[in-house]
This record gives structure tokens, C-alpha cells and sequence, in this order.
């Protein structure tokens, strides 16, 4: 189809994408949002939605015939095998010198991650987004976006008895003997849900291992949050299995959007054309960034300037397990979602979170994932030759990250007399250095744009996602993108409506 006309259009349903949605509809706005992923609403072929994380299927990953598990081998076996190629929820995007995973369908990465919900100590914010207003985040936008998203804790007495979280009591123990600071971290999963997971009056999702593919139950994604509100504003269209491909300036005033339809095979099915008054990137961090840089090189949008596809980073994530002693268990029963961190960014610039290895046996084996102060950053950039987009990261750059949470775990291992498992990323490899969760910049807060994501060179034109977001929060990211998402829309709707 052709000739159909939007006031807004957002790329992606994300964080970003879903905050910007929700205000401009509550505004009046009529809100077309594109998402290439699936809309995850209706039961699969064993009448759930989502896959179990121990049982990938056709539903686990994006355009793949083999699974690419971030954890890729246990006790020397290899994890992954062969699935259908369809347009499953996790994508694995390989990239020369890193893997970067992300979330595919309607609620972009919020129905694939862990829900884990931290606001940014106050004290590295001025680090994390050094030309925002401090004040006005913590007064007013993480509030708001910590009640949008349902973030809460977990009942501490409850903790202290439940057999789902001995993995992480073992880690406090052992982070408090070498006196690390340890801190619960709060999360979007419904606590009561859990409790009642673990009482056997509710089915089981994070109590089953369920997280990496989707959570059936009990994690609040935002299809339970904002687009919820969202459509209740009966403002809104979605269209999923919708790519964006191309923006470009309208010979009649707005944008040209060109979106290609696909099969859950992967295919092309249709190409369509909206345009619209303005346009949202909310593609996440390496969807904006990758489309922006090819827009830019390639002559669609030649007027965004050289800030493009700069500022990437990996939120310095890093993996690693340790192997306990027998007299320390971390529990055959383990709950997917993780509650708790061992925060060393002051002293030593990690802070790890302490993260289930739910294989339904005892494993004697403590894992975790950090996230540290690593310097480097990458750059998107055009290969007209090849007609993709780089990314110039390369594998030694996450040495740095390596060596800050050795500030953690070799301590640990010290004081324990423990060592590092060597078998989960492959034989012999202690550090799970090939990957991140936490893809962040690519279309920097006011240098690729201004100091509210509107796209420099072009009106009517934002960012909204993590690529705003100069390549590390010291936390996990979503709250910090969805905060940043509601300060700015806020603005855009007060002055550019
Ligand atoms: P996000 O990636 O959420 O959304 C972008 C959307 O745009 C996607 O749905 C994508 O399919 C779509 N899209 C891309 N290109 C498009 C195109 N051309 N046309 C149409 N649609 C397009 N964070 C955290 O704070 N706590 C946590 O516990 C975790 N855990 C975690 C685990 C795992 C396995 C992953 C992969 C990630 C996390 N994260 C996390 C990270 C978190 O999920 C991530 O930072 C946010 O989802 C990023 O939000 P954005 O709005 O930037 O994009």
C-alpha cells in the first residue's frame, strides 16, 4: 500500500519506542508504530507463548538454524542445536568482535531480559549522561518511569527462606566474607507471583527457567505496562513483522517511510510506504544506529552529522561463574530472575550481579554478571562494498572489563580457596567476553542530536532509545532509557506539537 499518511511514526516498541508512544497518545496524537519483531500475544504449538530457556525452539531466536546460547557449553558438552529458521524472540547479532543480543518483538528487549530495574547511583550519574539535569532525573523522571515500568523488591524475610534464591545467599555470603558491599536489586517481576510460584498454587515461569525466550508469567514486559496504558488510549496502531527501511525528507513537507513486511520466515512479503510529520528512532541502540548510518552514507538522510553511529559501548559486560565447595550448594531449584548484586564500582568499577544457572541439578556453581567501567567505544560505519553496517569493536577491548571484575571474583576465590569454571563458554574459557546485553549510544544525546534527541540537521526527527546513551549507565540499563525517554518526550510535546 501507499500514500498513507501518519502524524507520528515510532520505529521500534522498546523502552524508548513504548514511552514516546504513550505520551503522545495521551497528547492527542495519532501514534503508527512499526516493530519487525512479532506481536508475542498468542499461543505457540504446545499452547504457551513463549519458549522455556532449557527447551529453545522454532520461537527462541531471530532468523537462525542453530541456537547461539550466551552460555554455550556445560561440564565441556556444547548447549546448541539446530532450530527452524523463523522470526524467534532473541536476536544474536554477530558483529566482527562481539555478539550483541537484543529483544525482537512488540516490547523490544523488555520481553526477553531479566527485569532487573536500577536507577544509577546519583553519584555516577554526571558519568552516565554528563549534559542532563541530575536534579530533574532523580526528582521526577526515575520516579515516574520506576512507577510506569512496576519496579519493586523482593520481601527480604522471604528471601532469606526460599529455597529459589540459596544462590544468591551463597552469593552474599561470599561477597560479604571479602567485604564487598552486597545490595538487593530491584525488578519488574510481580513478587506475590513468585511467592505463589513457590507455594505450587501458580504455574511456574521464573521458578521453571524461563527468561531468555520470554517469561509466560509473572514478569511485567511492557506489553503488561506502558503498551498496555498505551492501547487503552485507543490511539494507537501497531504493526509487527513491519522493518523499517528507509526515512527520507517528503517532497511534500514530513518524511517518507519505506517498511518492508516480513514472513516468520524472514522473507520480504510486501513493501509499503507511510509518510509521516515526525519520526521516532527507537530501534535500540544498533537498530537506530545502523539504520541512521546507512541513511546517512548512503544519501536518504546526508544532512545528519558526522556524531552518527559514534559512542557505542557494551555497558562493560562481562560473564564468569566460580565453582564452590560441596558444603556450599547454590540450589537444583533456581529462579531465572535476579535479585540481588555485589556493587565494587567505587573501588574497583564492576558491579555484578549475582545470576541463576537454572539447570534443574545441583551445580555447585556461582555465576555472574558484571557490569563495569570499560572505557572503549565503537563506531557504526557504512560498508558500501559489502552494503552492511560495521561495527569496529574489537574482542581485546573488554580487557578492561575483565580486569575489573577480577577486583571482585579473584578476591572472592582467594578468600574461598574456589576457583573459575572453565566449562560454560566454551572448553577452558573462564571470561564470557564475547557478548552484551546492554548495547548503549551509537546516536549520542546532544552531539548526535540535541539535548533532547531531536536529530541534528532535520526537524521532526528523534531519537528515543539507548542510542542516546554514551555507552554505559553503571547499572542495568532500561530504567535510565526509559527515564531519559520520558524527560525528553516530554519536552518534544510541550514545544514541537
Ligand atoms: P529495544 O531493543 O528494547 O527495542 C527496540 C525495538 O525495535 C525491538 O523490538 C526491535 O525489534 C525493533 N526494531 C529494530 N530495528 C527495527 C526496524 N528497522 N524496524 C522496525 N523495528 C525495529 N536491561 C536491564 O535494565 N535489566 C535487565 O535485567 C536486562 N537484562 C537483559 C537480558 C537480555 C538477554 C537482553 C538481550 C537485554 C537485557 N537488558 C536488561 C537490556 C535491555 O533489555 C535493553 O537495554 C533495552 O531493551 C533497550 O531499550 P530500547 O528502547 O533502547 O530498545
Amino acid at each position: 500500500s501507499g500514500g498513507a499518511h501518519v502524524p507520528a511514526l515510532v520505529i521500534g516498541t522498546g523502552y524508548g519506542g513504548s514511552v514516546a508512544a504513550l505520551r503522545l497518545a495521551r497528547a492527542g496524537v495519532h501514534v503508527h508504530m512499526i516493530e519487525m519483531g512479532m506481536s508475542w500475544d498468542a499461543p505457540g504449538s504446545d499452547g504457551k507463548i513463549f519458549a522455556n530457556t532449557t527447551t529453545p525452539d522454532y520461537r527462541s531466536f531471530w532468523l537462525r538454524t542453530k541456537t547461539k546460547q550466551p552460555l554455550c557449553s556445560f561440564l565441556g558438552f556444547p548447549l546448541d542445536k539446530d532450530v527452524p529458521r523463523y522470526t524467534g524472540i532473541l536476536d544474536a547479532e554477530d558483529f566482527g568482535g562481539i555478539t550483541v543480543y537484543q529483544g525482537r518483538g512488540v516490547g523490544g528487549g523488555s520481553l526477553v531480559n531479566g527485569g532487573m530495574a536500577v536507577t544509577p547511583r546519583r553519584e555516577n550519574f554526571g558519568a552516565v549522561l554528563p549534559t542532563v539535569n541530575a536534579e530533574e532525573m532523580y526528582s521526577t523522571y526515575y520516579p515516574r518511569a520506576n512507577a510506569g515500568l512496576g519496579v519493586s523488591s523482593v520481601d527480604p524475610a522471604w528471601f532469606e527462606s526460599a529455597d529459589c534464591y540459596r544462590y544468591a545467599r551463597v552469593g552474599r555470603k561470599h561477597a560479604q566474607r571479602s567485604g564487598f558491599p552486597f545490595v538487593f536489586v530491584p525488578d519488574v517481576y510481580d513478587w506475590d507471583y513468585m511467592k505463589r510460584e513457590a507455594a505450587g498454587t501458580a504455574p511456574r515461569s521464573a521458578l521453571a527457567g524461563e527468561i531468555l525466550y520470554g517469561n509466560n508469567y509473572g514478569k511485567k514486559s511492557l506489553q503488561q505496562t506502558y503498551l498496555a496504558q498505551l492501547r487503552a488510549t485507543g490511539n494507537v496502531t501497531i504493526s509487527p513483522l513491519h522493518k523499517v527501511t528507509s526515512v527520507a525528507p517528503s517532497p511534500g513537507g514530513g518524511y517518507t517511510v519505506v517498511i518492508d513486511q516480513l514472513t516468520t520466515g524472514g522473507a520480504t512479503a510486501a513493501t509499503k510506504t507511510v509518510t509521516a510529520d515526525k519520526v521516532f528512532f527507537a530501534a535500540g541502540s544498533v537498530g537506530t544506529s545502523k539504520l541512521l548510518t546507512r541513511l546517512r552514507a548512503t544519501g536518504a538522510l546526508p544532512g545528519l552529522n558526522d556524531e552518527i553511529g559514534r559512542g557505542w559501548g557494551d555497558n562493560g559486560n562481562v560473564m564468569c561463574g566460580r565453582a564452590n565447595h560441596m558444603w556450599d550448594p547454590t540450589g537444583a531449584l533456581q529462579s531465572s530472575i535476579p535479585c540481588s548484586g555485589i556493587d565494587n564500582w567505587a573501588a574497583g568499577g564492576a558491579f555484578a550481579e549475582v545470576a541463576p544457572l537454572p539447570t534443574g541439578i545441583e551445580t555447585y556453581a556461582s555465576f555472574y554478571l558484571s557490569i563495569t567501567k570499560n572505557p572503549n567505544r565503537a563506531r557504526f560505519t557504512w560498508n558500501a562494498a559489502a552494503g552492511r553496517v560495521d561495527l569496529d569493536w574489537q574482542t581485546a577491548w573488554k580487557q578492561p572489563s575483565i580486569d575489573m571484575a577480577k577486583s571482585i571474583f579473584d578476591r572472592i576465590n582467594s578468600k574461598e580457596g574456589t576457583i573459575y569454571r572453565t566449562d560454560l563458554f566454551g572448553l577452558h574459557k573462564i571470561w564470557g567476553d564475547h557478548l552484551t546485553y546492554h548495547p548503549l549510544g551509537g546516536a549520542v544525546l546532544d552531539k548526535a542530536t540535541d539535548n533532547y534527541g531531536r536529530l541534528r540537521g532535520y526537524s521532526g526527527l528523534y531519537v528515543i532509545d539507548g542510542a542516546l546513551i554514551p555507552g554505559n549507565t553503571s547499572v542495568n540499563p532500561f530504567v535510565t532509557i526509559t527515564a531519559l525517554a520520558e524527560r525528553n518526550i516530554e519536552r518534544i510535546i510541550a514545544t514541537d506539537l
